[in-house]
């Protein structure tokens, strides 16, 4: 059995690497102890020796574990946007490897955020974001955001091309828009009907935000590709990356001589995966999934209540992540400024929203402070 990291730039079947244990200056050791010298500093990078331990493996069965996606196996990345990408290329791929070279199209959302390299830039639904970049990616398709009917109808059209629907749980950078009842459960259904493979763009959600450790279990729709990225180490390391599921891997791993040809320098680093394994820990330890729902529900109570005086336009969002949209005669960027300076700082999406995510140990001093202030700053 192959372990739960998928190593870049190796055979996804391969069972055995050399683990790397130990490293002083120049010279590595394995986990049998035998000495080495890392005569290609490591990958072309590493300058000043060796002096750390390799966790990425631990990490991976850890997060695998954690997946509502069952035999799951994790790739890392270094970002958000490399994981989307990289989650773009597997779904492509697994097409490809399953004899369908003709499944290139990939489907986002209007108003979807994918992160900023050309798979994701291509893939996002916001337009500003895409302009002065030339040419995006080939075979990427947009539907309205909220629209099961027209997302229907897409798929039908085109049902023999399409290599991957890509979408967030709840859209984030847009300014935190849920999905409307049954939107990601029909999703997965329309996938299963015309043979594309779901990814849930969860650098946002995952780890927590919704109370669960992904969206995915929020929701209750498990899909083949999971980014995540973020609250992974919660920003202490950069680290990022995709979970496998069952038909991606069957696919990668049917050829024992196939080598899977994409990968990072610093994918599973040993830093980030550290700060990964410690984050999760204090995630479990400390209650923080329940922790997103209490503190939740008291930032939303203050939310509705503004909402209910009439004083903001409405509310959106749920469990540990909101979106206040305000009224025509409010402007989000001054509002955000005079929260800043009443030592609050939110987000201002455009001049309509304004959006929190407060981290899940945020106290109920500090989340009354965060309403009373928001709520002084709308006039
Ligand atoms: C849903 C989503 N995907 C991808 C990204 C890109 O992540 P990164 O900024 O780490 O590249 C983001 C970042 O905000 C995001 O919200």
């Amino acid at each position: 059995m192959p372990g739960a990291f998928l190593h870049p730039f190796a055979k996804p079947t391969r069972e055995t690497f050399i683990t790397v244990e130990r490293g002083s200056g120049a010279l590595l050791w394995d986990s049998d102890g035998n000495e080495m010298i890392d005569a290609m500093a490591s990958l072309w990078y590493c300058q000043i020796g060796h002096g750390r331990s390799d966790v990425a493996d631990l990490v991976a069965a850890q997060i695998a574990d954690l997946s509502p996606m069952s035999n799951a196996r994790v790739f890392f990345t270094g970002s958000g946007s490399e994981a989307v990408d990289s989650a773009m290329k597997l779904a492509r791929l697994t097409h490809v490897r399953a004899g369908h070279p003709e499944r290139r199209l990939i489907i986002s959302r209007d108003r979807g955020y994918h992160g900023t390299n050309y798979g994701g830039t291509s893939a996002q639904g916001l337009p500003l974001n895409k302009e002065g970049y030339g040419e995006l990616l080939a075979d990427v398709v947009h539907v309205p955001a909220d629209d099961a009917e027209a997302l229907s109808v897409l798929m039908s059209e085109r049902s023999d091309e399409i290599a991957a629907l890509i979408m967030e749980p709840i859209q984030g950078a847009a300014g935190v828009y849920p999905p409307p009842p049954g939107y990601l459960e029909e999703a997965r259904r329309l996938c299963d009907q015309h043979g594309a493979l779901l990814i849930f763009d969860e650098v946002i959600t995952a780890f927590g935000r919704l109370g669960t450790w992904f969206a995915a279990d929020h929701y209750g729709v498990v899909p083949d590709l999971t980014t995540f990225a973020k609250g992974v180490t919660s920003g202490y390391q950069p680290l990022g990356g995709v979970i496998v599921g069952q038909q991606v891997r069957d696919a990668l791993e049917s050829d024992a001589d196939f080598i899977l040809r994409h990968g990072y320098t610093y994918s599973g680093h040993p830093t980030s995966c550290t700060a990964a394994l410690a984050n999760i820990n204090i995630i479990k330890n400390e209650g923080l999934l329940a922790e997103a729902i209490r503190m939740g529900a008291r930032l939303e109570a203050g939310l509705k209540a503004i909402e209910s005086d009439g004083r903001v336009d409405h509310v959106r969002g749920e469990v540990a992540i909101f979106g206040v949209a305000l009224r025509a005669d409010q402007n989000a960027m001054t509002v955000r400024e005079t929260m800043l300076e009443k030592g609050v700082i939110v987000r201002a999406i455009g001049t309509e929203t304004v959006t929190l995510c407060p981290p899940l140990i945020t106290t109920d001093d500090q989340i009354d402070r965060i309403i009373d202030v928001l709520a002084t700053s709308l006039e």
